[in-house]
């Protein structure tokens, strides 16, 4: 079962198991539309699923703040993926209240769900953003520092399934993921948008001086992470990043962008102070995974450059 299944990470981790012959449960209250209008584009990725994979994949249109809902769901299933989250700075800045109802409450239902129906492993999608800003790679072990609500409400969840480990044996491993991008992300992030911006010939915002940097991690490599974690018992209970632990910054990433599309003397750049919509205060200004965790424990190192994950998404927009 996949929460959180019409998102990035969500719909790949549903395409992953569906083509492998499994059937898997979506939950998802494609509430991205309240943000991208009604035109019905944004739940393309349910469509997809749903035109592909027939009877293999079951959507449920359910928001997992529903209690009553989740258990049922939840009764008899084997793993649990949660990746159901109200996702982007903007929007997470906009209604710190339903972010933390969401990923504590909402996440709260799903964790006594899955302890209760005595699940096989829960997956907890969580976030380098409990660890604030660093300019040291950050491990697993590294300070926790969350500068948002959206990055306290992470590490709640965190610190839940570790209570609901010890209390009612449930077992799980937590995700950070570090920047993930890929196909049909949305343009809230920032590599679809620049991609998008420079399609329309628009101007492109960054935000500050574009020297803070990221982990950018193509989908396809935090796919197969995301496998390896849930399938191996070595993960029980641990807590792993998901990352390539290189740096690249805000200013870095949009030449590359523009050297892949041939766009590089055509763009228009404007440099824009911190605001209300995204403010500086949880602006984190130094990110970068140390996987040597992953590395050690599941024997697998991300195979994508930054170049090749950006071509694969100019090809995705303009085919
Ligand atoms: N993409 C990244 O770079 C990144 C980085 C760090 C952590 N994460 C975490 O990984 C998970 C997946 O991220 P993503 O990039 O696929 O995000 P996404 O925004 O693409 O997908 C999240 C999905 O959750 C759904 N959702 C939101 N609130 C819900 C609710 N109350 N009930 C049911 N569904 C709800 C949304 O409709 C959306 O389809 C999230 O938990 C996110 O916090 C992602």
């Amino acid at each position: 079962m996949v929460t959180g299944s019409g998102g990035l990470i969500g719909s790949e981790s549903v395409h992953f198991f569906c083509s492998l012959g499994f059937t898997v449960i979506g939950i998802d209250n494609n509430m991205r539309q309240v943000f991208f209008g009604e035109d019905g584009s944004t739940d393309w990725n349910q469509k997809r699923l749903l035109e592909s994979y027939g009877e293999r994949y079951i959507h449920h249109n359910v928001d997992i703040r529903d209690l009553k809902k989740i258990t049922k769901i939840i009764d008899g299933k084997d793993i649990v993926f949660h990746l159901a989250a109200i996702v982007g700075v903007e929007e997470t800045q906009l209604s710190p209240w339903e972010v933390l109802d969401v990923e504590v409450g909402g996440t709260m239902n799903i964790i006594n769900a899955a302890a209760h129906a005595k699940v096989k492993k829960l997956i907890f999608g969580s976030s380098s953003e409990v660890y604030g800003d660093s300019e040291a790679a950050m491990h697993e072990d590294s300070k926790l520092a969350p500068r948002s609500t959206y990055a306290a409400a992470k590490l709640i969840g965190e610190e839940y399934c570790k209570a609901a480990q010890h209390e009612f044996g449930l077992n799980f491993t937590i995700l950070r993921y570090f920047n993930i991008y890929g196909p049909r992300q949305d343009q809230r992030f920032v590599i679809s948008r620049f991609i998008e911006k420079i399609i329309a010939d628009e101007i492109i915002t960054i935000y500050g001086d574009g020297k803070q940097t990221r982990d950018f991690t193509y989908i396809d490599d935090a796919i197969t992470m995301t496998m390896l974690a849930a399938t191996s018992d070595i993960s029980n209970c641990q807590i792993l990043n998901i990352g390539t632990e290189k740096s690249t910054s805000i200013n870095d990433l949009l030449n590359t962008i523009t050297s892949v599309m041939n766009k590089k003397n055509s763009i228009i750049k404007n440099f824009v102070e911190y605001d209300n919509i995204r403010s500086k205060e949880i602006e984190v200004f130094n990110r970068t995974a140390s996987i040597a965790k992953f590395k050690t424990l599941l024997n697998y190192e991300p195979l994508t450059s930054l170049e090749t994950g950006i071509n694969n998404l100019v090809k995705f927009y303009q085919p």
